[in-house]
């Protein structure tokens, strides 16, 4: 099934549990896709459409490994490092070996490092993903000196994000495009991206949409802004005060934000079990539990992500908007009401958690962040959730995450409705999470 795109559009297919693969020939399939898409002490994404290592998916990837092997998964984790810039930025691609069929490649992004990295970053999980594989850690001497050797780096990371991304130590940092946030083509960004101008574009070839149909990838409105925004950055040599104070794009999301928060929070509990200094990472958790609070809008009983330029809040509500849970930042009341919003959200769809509001004028179905499931988002709320109580909901989270994959494959995403895997195939990620998701046979 590795790289099938199952069922097709209009074909509702069988949920899991009807028939299809076992669980043990699922984890099979998600190891052979691990390794298929290992060039050499790094997974790509996945072969054709994303040939360089990507940084969260280097996290994710990471916990599939250490399933498999974990001397591997941590590896996963040092060559994603190799990335790093000296002042601790962590990019959001790294090209260790040239790739012509992807575009932007490093000729574009013109950085200096070596190997070539991309200019901009992505979620900062690596607090995280560090925290769990040493505490699942079978080989704990191993785990022990690898988590003792990445800590500063990762710590360097967090001030780096910190520092230049919330100079004013608001508590909210800020992602200056919408590559950064993850969610490439998200509803969120609409109204702050129709604001970048057009500028200094040279002529352009997308590859993207040579391995996967236009429908389901974003629009060259968009593109054409994406690459508008690089040659900003570039040509103020990424140094990050100026980005951050010129950029016309400037938004803070909920779940960059809470992504954040947790790895400071398990940062701030590898410090301790390293004996480590600890005040500088509790002033950045103190710090953003308030600006994440300060994302809650009462009366939708929802959090929504802030254009930090018109400071104003985004209407649309995104998968990520329930990523608060996983910050642990919501109270009891809150967390319920969040719950209950995924719960009605369920009712429209067949599978959660779709990437976009179901209700919104902005939902569509097969388009990448405008409203299919996302293997790793569901990962992180089903976490949330079983952490707050909702262990029903959270149960279903995961069960709709395996009975996609198990139904149409390892794709990159899938439709919320039909269950069609869509995108790229054979998906390092989304083999992880099956991997992390579903016990050994
Ligand atoms: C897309 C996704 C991004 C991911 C990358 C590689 O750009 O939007 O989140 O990191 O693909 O999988």
């Amino acid at each position: 099934m590795a790289g099938d795109h199952g069922p097709k559009a209009g074909d509702h297919g069988p949920r899991a549990g009807d028939h299809g693969p076992t669980p043990g020939d699922s984890r099979a399939a998600a190891a052979r896709i691990l390794r298929e898409n290992d060039r050499g002490g790094f997974n790509v994404p996945t072969p054709g459409l994303y040939p360089f290592q990507w940084l969260w998916d280097s996290g994710f990837t990471a916990l599939g490994w250490a399933e498999l092997d974990e001397p591997r998964a941590w590896q996963e984790l040092e060559t994603v490092f190799l990335g790093q810039w000296p002042d601790g930025m962590l990019p959001h691609i790294v090209f260790h070996r040239p790739d012509p069929g992807y575009f932007p490649g490093p000729d574009v992004w013109g950085t200096s490092h070596d190997p070539p990295t991309s200019g901009i970053t992505q979620p900062h999980v690596f607090g995280t993903i560090v925290r769990r594989l040493l505490e699942t850690a079978r080989d704990r001497e191993l785990a022990g000196r690898q988590a003792r050797g990445l800590f500063p780096r990762i710590l360097a990371a967090h001030r780096w994000i910190h520092r230049h991304r919330d100079p004013h130590d608001t508590g909210l940092v800020a992602v200056v495009h919408p590559w950064e946030g993850g969610e490439d083509n998200s509803p969120l960004w609409d109204g702050a991206l129709a604001r970048v101008p057009i500028e200094n574009l040279a002529p352009y070839t997308r590859r993207d949409t040579g391995h996967v149909d236009a429908s389901q990838r974003p629009t060259s409105h968009e593109y054409d802004r994406y690459l508008s925004l690089v040659a900003r950055f570039r040509a103020l040599g990424y140094e990050p005060d100026a980005v951050y104070q010129t950029s016309p794009f400037r938004v803070a999301t909920a779940g960059f934000n809470s992504i954040l928060q947790r790895s400071d929070r398990d940062l701030m509990w590898l410090a301790s079990s390293l004996g480590e200094p600890t005040a500088e990472i509790e002033a950045w958790i103190e710090r953003g539990r308030t600006g994440l609070g300060s994302l809650w809008d009462e009366r939708a009983g929802a959090y929504r992500s802030r254009d930090l330029v018109t400071g104003e809040a985004i209407e649309v509500m995104t998968s990520s908007s329930f990523l608060p849970l996983f910050a642990g930042v919501p109270d009891g009341e809150q967390a319920g009401r969040l719950a209950a919003r995924i719960r009605e959200w369920g009712e429209r769809v067949r599978y959660l958690v779709p990437s976009t509001d179901p209700q919104s004028a902005a939902f569509e179905p097969r388009r990448y962040w405008r409203g299919p499931v996302w293997s790793v988002v569901n990962w992180m709320i089903a976490i949330g959730l079983e952490e707050y109580g909702f262990h029903e909901l959270a149960s279903r989270v995961r069960h709709d995450t395996l009975a996609l994959i198990e139904q149409a494959g390892f794709a990159e995403y899938f439709e919320p409705n039909t269950g069609e895997g869509l995108g790229g195939g054979s998906f390092s990620w989304t083999a992880a999470i099956l991997l992390n998701l579903s016990p050994p046979a």
